[in-house]
């Protein structure tokens, strides 16, 4: 009864974490830049040859986390980084993962396991939708940032709207910007932001974003992206600190401030996720899975060793660790 009465109001909140048109457009960009054989790869893997391929799943991971059978993966969608902004801000592996895990430990776990040869389909369905959705979550800084929950519990004025600063991030402050949610919506800004990358403001940093991408080793490679997303906090989000947000309404003003940071995370996040999928997609087991899906077993074997990912996690339980726990892991909560 209590599982349902959550499920309705997640249900009724309708979209969380970069909301729908966030991850949507993250994944529309990732589509513009994948190799044809990534696309091929990733379509098999997904059973769907629509041009909206990574898009139709880029949301499934935030439905999921409220199932039952989905609970244990709620942490996987930040990583709570007990800085101290905006004087200071950082992201530490071992003092902010927790032991149930954490966006990073999430994207190594899931590049690793989309490789794997001996899990069964459905497994490595499972492991490209949670990597698609994510590098997206990854990139907003307040998924970046344990103070008040990732910001969910401070509360905001909106163009007159009371809502919570982590909200207006995912969602209020983008669909100001588009004018929607569709699917529609996310394929016209990801147009957007791919003329960006290629050809305008975004063209001489590209580069730069994907700087040090391994897959080999994700940890580190996902570290420096919540790293630099992080830093917005200090910089961008809470620049005069918690206060400053919690009066007057942060339309126009503070949206003004925000918005340039909100299309460079998205921006990022979606070729980033291009370069990964093409760098997962280019390796042995995966080539083969294109042209033989149903004969993988025993080709070529990613060993997955799960345990290890979160060795040296410290296991502390602090302030922000046990409220992240009270709420559920972010049910009553949007992420
Ligand atoms: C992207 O949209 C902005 C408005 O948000 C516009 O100024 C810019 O010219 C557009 N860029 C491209 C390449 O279409
Ligand atoms: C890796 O993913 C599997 C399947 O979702 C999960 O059972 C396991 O706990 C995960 N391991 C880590 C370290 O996140
Ligand atoms: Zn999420």
């Amino acid at each position: 009864m209590w599982t349902s009465a959550i499920l309705a109001l997640a249900a009724a909140r309708g979209t969380y974490a970069w909301g729908a048109l966030g991850h949507e457009t993250v994944a529309y960009i990732a589509q513009d830049f994948v190799k044809p054989t990534t696309k091929t790869w990733a379509q098999n893997i997904l059973d769907d040859t629509t041009t909206s391929y990574l898009a139709n799943v880029a949301t499934w991971a935030d439905a999921y986390r409220y199932t039952a059978a989905g609970a244990f993966s709620a942490p996987y969608h930040f990583i709570d980084a007990e800085d101290t902004p905006p004087s200071s801000c950082s992201v530490n592996y071992a003092r902010d993962c927790g032991t149930k895990g954490c966006s990073v430990s999430a994207i190594a776990n899931y590049t690793s396991r989309v490789q794997d040869a001996s899990l069964p389909d459905t497994e490595v369905t499972t492991a490209l939708k949670f990597i698609v959705h994510f590098v997206g979550d990854i990139t907003q800084p307040l998924h970046d940032e344990a103070l008040e929950v990732g910001g969910n519990d401070i509360d905001v004025t909106f163009d007159g709207t009371s809502t919570n600063l982590h909200h207006i991030w995912d969602t209020n402050m983008p669909e100001e910007l588009r004018g929607g949610y569709s699917l529609t919506d996310a394929r016209a800004w990801a147009t957007n932001l791919t003329s960006e990358i290629k050809a305008g403001a975004y063209k001489s940093e590209a580069a730069s974003w994907i700087s040090g991408l391994n897959i080999n080793d994700a940890v580190t490679t996902s570290m420096t992206w919540a790293t630099d997303a992080n830093a917005y906090i200090c910089s961008v989000v809470l620049p005069k600190g918690q206060s400053a947000v919690e009066s007057g309404d942060l339309y126009p003003t503070y949206y003004n401030s925000a918005i340039p940071t909100i299309e460079l995370q998205i921006a990022k996040a979606g070729y980033r996720l291009a370069k990964w999928l093409d760098a997962i997609a280019a390796g042995e087991w995966s080539k083969k899975r294109t042209v033989e899906l149903g004969e993988k077993r025993g080709y070529y074997h990613r060993e997955v060793r799960s345990e290890d990912l979160l060795e040296g996690v410290s296991s502390l339980v602090t302030p922000s660790k046990l409220r992240r726990a009270a709420v559920g892991w972010g049910c009553g909560h949007q992420h």
